[in-house]
């Protein structure tokens, strides 16, 4: 039988050093634990246009859809803020989500122990935290129309529509319970109902949806109080599903709940393929990064993370996904921080390179 296929795309600023420890993780579980994937690498954002003269090839969109998974780093970038809207980096990834119907992107929040006194909330409202939020990820404001920027009268108007359709909702709905299922059978729903009616919409058939889960302890809030609750006692919840651009905002800021944006994972799933495994990309939460990229001071956690996870969704791996996890988890706990994890401490930092490392050395010690 042939090797799983994994495309990997760096992307821009801290997309490929992130992304190079990667590498080395997915070379370790291939010497160490038997596990061989099928490896090609290809441009995107920043890099395909310099390269390509657009942010994704017809090429590598249409290998994106025949691998098994797909491992993104990040893209964008000040460089490119000049460019046509039509080509700017952040276009193909957008393209490569909806292309490939990736509408439920699951970014889970956990905090580790041994960052539980970094994150910029007390630590007893943090500690042990582990929450996900289920972002609808191919429709809503992001790809709704109307848009654009036209004249009207002697001034522009930008518009951008908010859309969802029932089966939309339904779908991204059924993938949150089920979830919720698999953990503390516990779901909130996040819209804002009392301004939009794509809001009551939402809730009306995610109510719907909840009756096929009758152990699913569902509730409803609208997205402004979500974003208080979040950071006043985030342990009251487990899945929160929400919609596209709810779930953007909602998903930085729980970055935080952790300790740092370089710090979460995320999985973007679609529908199941012929193998019965959902066609899949995966992607840290952060962006490129700018302001630190070049200087080998990227944390390469939450990129690494994001490899755990298509372990655990697209391979059927949970055990050397729960490894890796570990690997990292001890690698924390001796006290490796990079940058972005010591904020005005003064102590120095490990570089991105220096992460990888320790984390294969944990790895190593695992076995
Ligand atoms: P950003 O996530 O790139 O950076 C926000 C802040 O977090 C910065 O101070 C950055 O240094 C820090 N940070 C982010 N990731 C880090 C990591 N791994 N280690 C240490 N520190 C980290 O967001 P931004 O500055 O708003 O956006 C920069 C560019 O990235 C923009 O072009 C934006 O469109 C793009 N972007 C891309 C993605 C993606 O590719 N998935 C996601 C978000 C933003
Ligand atoms: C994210 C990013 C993207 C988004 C951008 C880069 C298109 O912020 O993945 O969170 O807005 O979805
Ligand atoms: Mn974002």
């Amino acid at each position: 039988m042939s090797n799983p296929s994994l495309l990997i795309l760096p992307g821009d600023g801290i997309g490929p050093e992130v992304m190079a420890e990667v590498r080395r993780v997915i070379d370790w579980f291939g010497d160490k634990r038997g596990l061989k994937f099928d490896v090609s690498e290809d441009l995107v954002g920043g890099s395909a246009y310099d390269a390509h003269g657009t942010p994704l090839t017809d090429e590598t969109m249409a290998k994106a859809q025949e691998v098994d998974a797909v491992l993104l780093g990040a893209v964008g970038g000040p460089k490119y803020d000049v460019l046509d809207f039509s080509v700017k980096p952040e276009r193909g990834l957008l393209r490569l989500r909806k292309e490939m119907d990736l509408y439920a992107n699951l970014r889970p929040a956990q905090c580790f122990d041994a960052l539980a006194d970094f994150s910029s909330l007390k630590k007893d409202v943090v500690a042990g935290l582990d929450i996900v939020i289920v972002r609808e990820l191919t429709s809503g404001i992001y790809f709704g129309e109307p848009r654009g920027i036209i004249e009207e009268g002697n001034e522009r108007v930008g518009i951008n529509t908010q859309r969802y359709t029932e089966s939309e909702i339904d779908r991204v709905a059924r993938s949150a319970f089920e979830l919720a299922m698999r953990r503390g059978k516990k779901l909130c729903s996040m819209e804002k109902a009392n301004v939009m009616e794509s809001g009551i919409l939402w809730r009306e058939v995610v109510t719907e949806v909840g009756k096929e889960y009758p152990e699913v302890e569902l509730s409803h809030m609208y997205a402004d109080a979500g974003a208080m609750q979040l950071c006043r006692w985030p342990k009251q919840f487990d899945v929160i599903v929400t919609d596209n651009l709810f779930g953007d905002l909602l998903s930085d800021a729980a970055a935080m709940l952790t300790g740092s944006l370089g710090m979460l994972p995320s999985a973007s799933l679609g529908a199941p393929m012929a193998n019965g495994r959902p066609k899949a990309l995966y992607e840290p939460v952060h962006g490129s990064a700018p302001d630190i990229a070049g200087q080998g001071k990227a944390n390469p956690i939450a990129c690494i993370l994001s490899f755990a996870m298509a372990l655990r969704y697209s391979f059927d791996k949970g055990d050397e996904a729960t490894r890796l996890e570990q690997a990292i988890e001890n690698v924390l706990a001796k006290g490796y921080r990079t940058a972005d994890l010591l904020g005005e401490e003064g102590k120095q930092p490990v570089s991105t390179s220096e992460m990888g490392t320790a984390i294969l050395e944990a790895l190593d010690e695992s076995l």
